[in-house]
């Protein structure tokens, strides 16, 4: 039988760990911070997250936090591969706080989908808000392919992670499609099939998208270019 005393020592051990391991997955958030550090950032992915070049450095703002913190732990891990960022976050320069804070300031930001109605002649016309309005402005130019058809397929396939209209899912950490550039999903598309790059967690061998052909995924991304117009 355990002492009284002993089994109160026990129990205080056991809270104390509790209570540090459920506080390591809580930082407090430092806007501030995040913004400092999305100056970094945006020499590659815009300002506000936006991307550029066409995909080549995708965009990255509204995406769910868990889902950026976990990509840049893949890149600090060398797990995936990105050659262009790593310097930027090696371990000494960004602890997993910094990573929390440019994360939630990322997801924070969100992008319109279309540039509201203004004369440019008017009197009061404002080129610089214009400006930034346009970089806040997210339209993916549509996707050749079958939009009907590519619907059918996404919503039987794929919304049960990436959400409706692929706008992604915060909780699970799945990233939106939609809003992203087609030019980067098939490269990561590439990716995935050969296995470059993990899909599932669950089910690390089998790649999903390996049981499609080029053509659906030409006509699910034509779907995914439109959806949110
Ligand atoms: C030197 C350019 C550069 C800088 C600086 C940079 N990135 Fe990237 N980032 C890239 C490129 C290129 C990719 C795409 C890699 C690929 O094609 O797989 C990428 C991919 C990502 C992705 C994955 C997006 C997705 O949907 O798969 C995230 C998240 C990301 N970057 C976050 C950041 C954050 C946060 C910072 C600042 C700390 C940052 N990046 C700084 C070039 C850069
Ligand atoms: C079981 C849940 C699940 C299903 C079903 C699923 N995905 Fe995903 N998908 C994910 C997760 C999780 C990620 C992020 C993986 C990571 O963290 O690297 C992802 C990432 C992606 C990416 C890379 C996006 C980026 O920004 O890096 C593409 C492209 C993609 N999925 C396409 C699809 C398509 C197309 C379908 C339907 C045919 C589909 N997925 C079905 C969970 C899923």
């Amino acid at each position: 039988m355990l002492h009284p005393r002993s089994l109160l020592l026990f129990i205080t051990v056991c809270f104390l760990c509790l209570a540090t391991s459920l506080q390591a997955k809580e930082y407090d958030y430092d806007p501030d911070n995040g913004e400092e550090i999305n100056e970094i950032c945006s020499g590659c992915h815009g300002e506000f997250g936006q991307g550029g070049k066409d995909g080549e450095y995708p965009r990255i703002a509204a995406q769910p936090i868990e889902f950026i913190m976990n990509q840049l732990r893949l890149f600090r891990d060398r797990k995936r591969k990105n050659f262009a960022m790593v310097e930027y976050i090696d371990e000494r320069q960004m602890p997993e706080n910094d990573m929390y804070d440019i994360a939630r300031y990322l997801s924070e930001i969100k992008l319109k989908t279309r540039m509201s109605i203004v004369d440019e002649n008017a009197p009061d016309f404002d080129a610089y808000a214009r400006l930034l309005e346009s970089k806040m402005t997210m339209q993916i130019p549509k996707a050749p392919g079958n939009i009907e058809r590519g619907k059918k397929i996404y919503n039987k396939e794929c919304d049960s992670c990436h959400g409706k209209e692929g706008l992604g899912d915060h909780k699970k950490a799945v990233p939106m499609l939609s809003g992203q550039y087609t030019n980067y999903l098939w490269k990561q598309v590439k990716q995935l099939r050969t296995l470059e790059r993990i899909h599932d967690e669950d089910s690390p061998k089998e790649e999903l998208l390996n049981e499609f052909s080029d053509e659906d995924l030409t006509d699910i991304f034509a779907y995914l270019s439109i959806v949110d117009d």
